[in-house]
């Protein structure tokens, strides 16, 4: 925490391919949330791309659905900062699948742009661990230009 008591963090966010065409909608509601955008990254990834960030579900009965979904179309990655980025921004994403966001009171962005439990709009790092490996992947550091990405933010 610095001397004001905030913990500034940051955290990798993916809008996944469903949600491609409301990443207007998704960057308003980064900012109005007091979170800042520092990068972002337009790609589609391969299987094998895919297999490696997803890496520890390898085992889960979803793995080749998810895989599926995942590389049939781009992905925007975003490096997002600010007070508790990973957890707040897990909580703008809402619950995991859009049909149970959308019984939620508070409407999330799985509610609003998700369509069921694999189409569900959006990825967010589950932990400060999660979030280097994950920024690490997406927006990876030089060897030799500055020290690997770390989730906890000292400089901003
Ligand atoms: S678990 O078992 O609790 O760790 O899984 P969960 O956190 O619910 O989900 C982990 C990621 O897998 C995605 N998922 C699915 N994708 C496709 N099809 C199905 N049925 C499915 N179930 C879960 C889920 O969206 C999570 O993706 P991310 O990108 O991490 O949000």
């Amino acid at each position: 925490a610095n001397k004001l008591g905030s913990k500034k963090e940051r955290t990798l966010a993916m809008v996944k391919p469903d949600a491609l065409t409301r990443i207007g909608d998704i960057i308003q509601t980064i900012y109005d949330r007091n979170l800042i955008l520092t990068k972002a990254k337009m790609t589609k990834l391969s299987w094998e791309q895919a297999a490696d960030f997803y890496a520890e579900h390898q085992s889960k009965s979803f793995f080749n659905n998810l895989l599926q979904f995942i590389t049939s179309g781009p992905v925007i990655a975003m490096d997002i900062m600010g007070d508790e980025a990973v957890s707040t921004w897990r909580e703008l994403l809402g619950p995991t699948d859009s049909d149970t966001a959308r019984r939620e009171a508070t409407q999330s962005l799985r509610a609003r742009f998700g369509t069921d439990g694999t189409q569900n709009a959006g990825h967010g790092s589950d932990s400060l661990a999660s979030a280097a490996r994950e920024l690490e992947f997406f927006f990876p550091s030089t060897v030799g230009r500055g020290p690997p990405n770390t989730a906890k933010c000292t400089d901003c």
